[in-house]
């Protein structure tokens, strides 16, 4: 009789502590739930930055980091499109699959599989103006000029012009290839009443078109920051009345680029 009274005790005894420790496992999984947020790494920039390749591929997408290098193969797109991003901010690319268009609501499933931390510092900041920079020379470097102009320049074809007191001088069409300028084309060139365009090639002002044409071979198949190239003519054109003539064109070809960028896509690649 002792034995079964020792033996029911100890039974209550185990079932109890099965007991406390299952409810008290509930109650501690139920409060990590409800108020610890997912536990992602901080990933820097630096970091990010080292995983820009097919075979390791990383990108921020709104502050958060993906690891998306599984699912390459799998993406609908070719492959180059999704490799542009690698290593980098890549939110830009995520809401405009195509120009103004977002990825779908599945899509946005699909990612969250690859997150693998949080960008430290956050998001990119809005685009906005940027601190001046300090101590730079005369002429910055292209790259830096690109990132103080406003916006992000889609693939597409562009039109843009300068003019001066109501006079188009410069009018040009060229398209952006990965961000590459290409088919660069003058549509129109006048000053002072002259069409530079209509020139004979014996003309005494041909050399000015020609420098034109020079400028736009030499831009044809570079990143779109070389346009700031030109703001040294000489790296560009052959000289013919000193290089303050050159100058002069070659801003007004950068003011004509810049006005086609600023006023966006004027034809989408393929249409
Ligand atoms: C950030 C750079 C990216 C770019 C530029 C990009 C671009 C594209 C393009 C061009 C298409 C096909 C066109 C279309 O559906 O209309 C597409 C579709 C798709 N992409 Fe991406 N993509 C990117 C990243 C990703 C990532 C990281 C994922 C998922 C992990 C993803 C998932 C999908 C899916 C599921 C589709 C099918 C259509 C949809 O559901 O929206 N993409 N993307």
């Amino acid at each position: 009789m002792n034995l079964n009274k020792i033996a029911y005790t100890a039974l209550v005894a185990f079932s109890a502590a099965i007991a406390t420790l299952v409810i008290s496992h509930g109650l501690l999984g139920t409060r990590a739930d409800a108020t610890e947020p997912p536990r992602v790494a901080p990933i820097s920039r630096e970091e990010l930055a080292r995983h820009n390749s097919r075979d390791s591929c990383w990108k921020a997408i709104d502050g958060k980091v993906y690891d998306i290098t599984a699912y390459i193969p799998d993406h609908p797109s070719p492959e180059a499109v999704l490799l542009a991003w690698c290593g980098k901010d890549a939110s830009e690319g995520w809401h405009n699959k195509r120009p103004g268009v977002a990825h779908s609501g599945a899509a946005s499933r699909l990612l969250a599989g690859y997150l693998i931390g949080e960008l430290e510092g956050g998001p990119a900041p809005e685009p906005g103006l940027p601190p001046a920079p300090v101590g730079r020379a005369a002429h910055p470097d292209g790259k830096l000029l690109l990132e103080l102009a406003p916006g992000t320049y889609l693939d597409g074809r562009y039109r843009g012009s300068f003019l001066d007191r109501g006079e188009m001088q410069v009018g040009m069409q060229f398209d952006l290839r990965d961000g590459r300028l290409t088919a660069l084309e003058y549509r129109h060139l006048a000053y002072g009443g002259i069409d530079y365009l209509a020139l004979a090639e014996d003309a005494p002002l041909s050399p000015v078109t020609r420098q034109y044409r020079q400028v736009a071979d030499y831009l044809t198949g570079k990143p779109l920051h070389h346009i700031f190239d030109l703001y040294q003519p000489e790296q560009v054109v052959t000289d013919i009345d000193g290089y303050t003539g050159a100058t002069l064109r070659t801003s007004k070809v950068i003011s004509a680029i810049r006005d086609g960028l600023n006023r966006g896509v004027y034809q989408w690649p393929g249409e």
